[in-house]
């Protein structure tokens, strides 16, 4: 196959940051895609609804008036969040989700949640509005490693989550591990998961073999080759609980190359053509489409986009940087060559 369409795709976990990086990073994102769940890990974090809508209108603004694109909003989750907090947002019409932060587990997560216990009443609601829960999937501890704080995870809090609330829909975010893939397949229909390009291309060899790699650095980090393969399975396997979401997560090329560097990958300026080079490796192209542009809507109770994206057998060198706030941005795999090029009708 050497070429296909899909219907416009959606990504359904997206960082934009504020202020004047919005200008520069979403025009790559509304190019490839229809909406994007934006993640409200900023400084400070958006925890009200009315935060939430203004945070939206910034991104409106930075999109210009010519754009199809929506920003599909998201709550940050505290220890105090208060239960009618979700009935406004609900109401809001803007709001698709509330993130879990496990306090310390990532960016900007201090204000994050220290004790899920706290956010019983909160969740009740969610579960009782059908407000989704999204969740970065990691402990926090110190004394667990730190590739093994998802599965730690799934143990501690998941498991015991689920039981406690069996109707909250649930997506556990960017997935990295064959024990994160096992669960979401075991688990009910409404609990799914989201996979990043990233995590389907890499493995922790990338990350580390030759020298230190910064800008493959991301959290959760990078696991072994066995877990790779298991999230390319749950990811062109055509089951509905998986779909795209890429966590593209821009940080200035400083703030990755230095001592104690951020965490996140910048995939937004070809976060389909990396998908397609993923599927392409399986010979899985024909199961692209439904995790790119059917599963997410269909799981959000949105409709499925309209449009079409067109995808071609054609090579071209990412970038080696791109322009960013006053410096530049390093994109994923900038400089190497990628076999699928997007078609601009
Ligand atoms: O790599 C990551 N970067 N993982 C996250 O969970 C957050 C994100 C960011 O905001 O930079
Ligand atoms: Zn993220």
């Amino acid at each position: 196959m050497d070429q296909f369409s899909i219907t416009t795709p959606d990504d359904w976990h997206l960082h934009v940051r504020d202020g004047d990086a919005l200008a520069d990073v979403l025009p790559f994102t509304a190019r490839q895609f229809n909406r994007a769940i934006i993640m409200p890990n900023l400084t400070p974090p958006v925890t009200t609804t009315e935060q939430a809508l203004a945070y939206r209108q910034r991104i409106v603004e930075a999109l210009g008036p010519d754009t199809r694109f929506q920003p599909l909003m998201t709550l940050y989750l505290t220890d105090n969040t208060p239960p009618d907090e979700i009935i406004l947002a609900k109401s809001s019409g803007h709001i698709h989700g509330v993130k879990l932060y496990p306090a310390g587990a990532t960016t900007n997560s201090e204000s994050g949640v220290t004790n899920i216990t706290h956010c019983h009443d909160t969740l009740a609601v969610m579960e009782r509005e059908g407000m989704p829960l999204l969740i970065h999937g990691e402990v926090t501890h110190d004394h667990i490693d730190i590739f093994d704080r998802e599965a730690v995870f799934i143990e501690e809090i998941l498991n015991p989550l689920i039981e406690c609330f069996p109707t909250l829909k649930v997506v556990f975010e960017h997935i990295t591990t064959k024990d994160a893939a096992d669960f979401v397949h075991a688990a009910p229909d409404h609990v799914a998961a989201t996979i990043t390009a990233h995590h389907l291309l890499l493995n922790r060899n990338d990350l580390l073999v030759g020298g230190v790699r910064p800008h493959n650095f991301c959290l959760p980090v990078l696991k072994r080759e066995t877990h790779r393969l298991a999230l390319m399975d749950a990811a062109t396997s055509g089951s509905a609980k998986f779909f795209l979401g890429t966590d593209s997560a821009p940080h200035s090329r400083s703030s990755k190359e230095q001592a104690c560097g951020c965490a996140g990958c910048f995939t937004a300026p070809l976060a389909i053509e990396l998908y397609a080079q993923a599927f392409d490796s399986v010979g899985k192209l024909h199961q692209l489409e439904g995790f790119a542009s059917h599963f997410g809507p269909d799981f959000y109770g949105l409709p499925r986009n309209t449009g079409t994206l067109h995808l071609q057998r054609r090579p071209w060198h990412v970038p080696p940087s791109y322009a960013y706030l006053d410096e530049e941005i390093i994109p994923f795999l900038a400089g190497t060559q990628l076999d699928w090029s997007v078609v601009s009708e």
